[in-house]
């Protein structure tokens, strides 16, 4: 059985980029396409309500395109909204969470980081996910306010440097040797947190994407062999500027299809 459907991502805007990317990597035969809300960044100060609001609208949008799957593309969203969306659409949805279980397995301090926004920092979710996945390690969440937003607007690194610094130092301190990217716009800060850091770095655009075609593969709903994929974006902002922002990146050495 296979599916020639496309598969449906949204984010507030570019960070879900990221997932998309290996996505392409792995289902290079897939039509995906991406939806970044632009004109409603950032997601990650809203609250749950006006959040599980626009992924409801984001999600309409999708469904226009008859998606055989949706990518909840963003930190933020999955944690207040997946729940909701499951029950209201009749299509499967994969959703992300901040890596901290393999963050765990792999810190020898026993120390971990967790960047993410306000949103998420404060949600039920990641608190949740701590509980059950934290391994007796000591996991410090950093509401990392204003981070997504220079990432979304294609900042110079000399910008968020001084940024990243003044959220990380006090982890470094304590002894921190695995920070975790729980947010999807941060995937695209990778290598300066690297850089700045010299400690373990981990995101989940990679398992997000693994997933995907995992519950594509059970559900025998993934492309026809020999179909050509592609990719597609689409905003509810201004696409001249998506399309410059999304070169920035690509530019500073992200893989982005
Ligand atoms: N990319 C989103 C996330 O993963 C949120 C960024 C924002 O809109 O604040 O949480």
């Amino acid at each position: 059985m296979t599916d020639a459907r496309p598969i449906g991502f949204f984010d507030s805007g570019i960070g879900g980029v990221a997932v998309l990317a290996e996505a392409h990597k792995i289902l290079p035969a897939e039509q995906l396409i991406y939806y970044a809300d632009n004109a409603n960044f950032p997601y990650g100060s809203k609250s749950a309500e006006q959040v599980r609001a626009l992924s409801r609208a984001a999600t309409e949008r999708l469904l226009q395109y008859s998606p055989k799957l949706i990518v909840v593309a963003c930190n933020t969203a999955s944690s207040v909204a997946l729940a909701d969306l499951r029950q209201r659409y009749d299509v499967p949805f994969v959703g992300m969470v901040p890596a901290v279980k393999p963050a765990s397995a792999l810190s020898v301090s026993r120390r971990v980081g967790v960047l993410a926004t306000e949103g998420t920092s404060r949600g039920q979710g990641l608190a949740d996910l701590i509980d059950q996945f934290a391994n007796g390690a000591e996991v410090t969440t950093v509401p990392a306010a204003g981070l997504a937003e220079l990432v979304e607007v294609g900042a110079a690194a000399s910008e968020i440097e001084p940024r990243l610094k003044q959220y990380l130092e006090p982890l470094l301190t304590a002894g921190t040797d695995v920070v975790v990217l729980g947010c999807t716009h941060y995937f695209f800060l990778r290598p300066l947190v690297e850089r700045a850091t010299g400690v373990t770095v981990v995101d989940a655009a990679e398992p997000v994407a693994r997933r995907v075609a995992q519950v594509l593969d059970e559900a025998g709903a993934l492309a026809p062999q020999g179909s050509r994929g592609g990719v597609e974006y689409l905003t509810s902002g201004d696409s001249h500027e998506l399309a410059r922002v999304l070169d920035h990146w690509r530019q500073a050495g992200c893989d982005i299809p």
